[in-house]
């Protein structure tokens, strides 16, 4: 879908959900499994990959830094060849859409000292890349941007890089991932603070191929917010161990299918193989607070991440507040949680989520602007949103404003309400959820895409 030329989707009213999916791999675990993968001394195994456009960005990167792998459905096979085997890249890489894909790679590049350009879509440019600038400046990169953002253009320097005590202004797994990365060619113990629990996949991956890290979450002096904590010591010279782990599927796609069932009365569903990593269920917390009938069935937290199977039956909804650590445990989860809000009782308040801004658009003012033009009462703030629900919202056309997570959730909306929805521009959902109109209609749900 990602290089379809323009796409409008139309989704209609009416019919219930019923059926079972078995969730495609985590966007986000794909993208560092390919990269870590590449990064380690042997051939890695991966299951279940997301074969969609952002991570074939990561795939695309791969290749210009020379690394082997290859694709045969959604099993990833990487022959990595250490650090010392990634080649520089004779032209920049195009990280497309995908800001994991450019942060991630420039910390890698960082740690293996490689000269490189990271650029990128219109969009991905338009992304604040100062968070990963500043820190990576302080360990020695010699790493530059065009003001604040892509392209970033990184030369060799002298290693090891200088250990760093950071505290990031902002709870962010890609500026984390990225600096835990080049810690690795490090000449120490490098820290990591945040002010929020965000995804700690690259943690995991990297405990499984021998890294020593750990986290940990403290109340600094005189200060009501916890700050969570990574700590990783260098490699030196040690090489990573490939991995064989499988991916556990995307919550962050299955959080469109099960606010659907959710607000779709009559809908029964069953999702399989869903990653519930603590980090990644803010959603399922919320969720479940405003009253929805989610069962967690067959979980499980071997090997590596914990997934389990979601059974969802259509709830009536309440509406809530969210801030705080939750927004981080949730930060994907917005478009398709002010779908849930829309169709709730009550007002729904969301504050101190400001981050939302610098995301594929900028999702409080976008979301706003296209829920209100559905008829949906949502009031844009500074930080956040809140959402009057429960009356039927009307149809219309739509712009998700080039942002996939914008686009399922407006199409979610035709479903819902009384009249049916157009989203224009709808290709760009191919970034991270391919299947995304299948396997509604496969639920029974009356949706087409159209030229
Ligand atoms: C991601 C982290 C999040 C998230 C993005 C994927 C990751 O971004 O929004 O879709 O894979 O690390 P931030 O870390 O910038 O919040």
């Amino acid at each position: 879908m990602t290089d379809s030329p323009l796409t409008r989707l139309i989704t209609y009213p009416g019919k219930p959900l019923r059926g079972e999916y078995r969730l495609p791999g985590d966007k986000s675990l794909s993208h560092r499994m390919a990269l870590l993968a590449a990064l380690a001394e042997g051939q890695s195994r991966i299951s279940n990959f997301l074969v969609s456009g952002v991570t074939e960005a990561m795939l695309r990167a791969l290749t210009a830094l020379e690394v082997e792998w290859e694709l045969s459905g959604d099993q990833l096979v990487v022959s990595g060849r250490g650090f010392g085997g990634i080649k520089s890249p004779r032209n920049a890489i195009d990280c497309g859409n995908s800001a994991t894909t450019l942060r991630l790679l420039a910390g890698a590049m960082a740690a293996a000292n490689l000269p490189a350009v990271l650029d990128g879509s219109e969009g991905l440019r338009r992304r604040p890349m100062d968070r990963i600038l500043t820190p990576l400046q302080q360990m020695g990169v010699a790493i530059t941007g065009s003001a604040g953002c892509a392209p970033l253009q990184i030369t060799p320097t002298l290693l090891p890089l200088k250990a760093l005590d950071y505290r990031m202004p902002v709870a962010s797994a890609q500026v984390k991932s990225c600096l835990l990365l080049a810690a690795l060619s490090a000449d120490g113990p490098t820290i990591v603070r945040e002010p929020g629990p965000s995804r700690d996949h690259t943690e995991r991956l990297l405990q499984a191929m021998g890294v020593k890290i750990t986290s940990w979450i403290e109340y600094p002096s005189g200060e009501a917010v916890a700050q969570y904590n990574t700590h990783l010591l260098p490699q030196n010279g040690s090489p990573l161990l490939p991995l064989t782990i499988p991916i556990p599927g995307d919550i962050s796609s299955a959080a469109f299918l099960i606010v659907a069932a959710l607000v779709l009365p009559g809908s029964e569903i069953i999702l399989r193989n869903v990653g519930l990593n603590p980090t990644r269920t803010g959603l399922l917390d919320v969720l479940w607070a405003m009253g929805a009938d989610i069962q967690v069935l067959n979980s499980s937290q071997e090997p590596g991440e914990p997934w389990g199977d979601l059974l969802i039956r259509s709830s009536s909804l309440r509406g809530t507040q969210v801030s705080g650590p939750l927004v981080v445990r949730m930060i994907d989860e917005f478009p398709a949680f002010a779908v849930a809000a829309a169709f709730a009782e009550g007002e729904t308040v969301v504050s101190q989520a400001e981050e939302l801004r610098y995301k594929e658009s900028d999702r409080i003012s976008a979301l706003c602007q296209e829920f209100s033009r559905l008829g949906i009462h949502i009031h844009e703030t500074q930080d956040g949103f809140t959402v009057s629900g429960a009356e039927m919202p009307a149809g219309g056309d739509v712009d998700p404003h080039g942002d996939h997570r914008l686009a399922m959730a407006l199409g979610l909306v035709g479903l819902a309400g009384s009249q049916p929805v157009t989203v224009q521009g709808a290709q760009v959902i191919g970034e991270s959820f391919p299947e995304f109109v299948d396997v509604l209609q496969s639920f029974g749900a009356d949706l087409a895409l159209e030229p």
